[in-house]
């Protein structure tokens, strides 16, 4: 195991964390560490993470107890390169640029209505050369969703969204939830164009 990695284990035994999501992981591993954004962090699994490789971190959820815990666990760390703030996603109203924004497991739980303008939004305030990451679940005739969440992707939805951007990444794959029901996964990682 790396240092980072050994880092990474205690702090996330030590706050009752799960380790960051394997996306993220492995996506970590092409994107060189800069401005990232973690949409719908949590508690902040994904945030530490990048913040540990070196990446410049704004964490945002709108549930305002994650970002508390969050903002407790950089406080008693120390940690200096996390920025955790209560925002609501579904506004679409970013204010700065990233090289890198991670969405995962979070897509579903926004507003129908607003997913389009969201996606522009983060398209949008990616700078050139940057990457997207979504995990998102899907609803397919293939695979219909066994669960009703609010915004669910059609089969294909994701990639065209993505139109012009570098597909690093791209399936939609079926996953077995922990009630053993299967359920279809969007899984992206896009370069913008430079
Ligand atoms: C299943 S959790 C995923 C957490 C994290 N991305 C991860 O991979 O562990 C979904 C998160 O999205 C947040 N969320 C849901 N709707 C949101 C919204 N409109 N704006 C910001 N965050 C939202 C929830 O509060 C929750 O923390």
């Amino acid at each position: 195991m790396a240092t980072n990695d050994i880092k990474l284990a205690a702090l996330n035994a030590r706050y009752g964390m799960n380790p960051p999501h394997s996306e993220v992981v492995l996506a970590s591993e092409i994107v060189r560490p800069g401005k990232a954004l973690d949409t719908g962090c949590s508690t902040g699994r994904n945030a530490l993470y990048l913040s540990q490789l070196g990446f410049d971190v704004t964490a945002v959820d709108n549930n305002p107890r994650a970002i508390e815990g969050l903002k407790s666990v950089v406080a008693q760390e120390g940690i200096t390169n996390i920025d955790a703030r209560v925002y609501d996603l579904n506004l679409a109203s970013l204010d700065e640029d990233y090289d890198f924004i991670a969405c995962t497991v979070t897509l579903m739980f926004l507003e129908p209505s607003r997913v389009n303008a969201v996606l522009a939004d983060m398209q949008a305030h990616t700078r050139p050369g940057g990457y997207n990451l979504i995990v998102a679940a899907m609803d397919t005739a293939a695979h219909p969703s066994p669960v009703r969440f609010p915004f669910l992707l059609d089969a294909g939805e994701l990639r065209e969204a993505y139109a012009g951007w570098e597909m690093v990444k791209y399936n939609e794959d079926l996953g077995t939830m922990h009630s053993g029901a299967q359920l279809q996964f969007a899984t992206m990682l896009a370069r913008k164009p430079g």
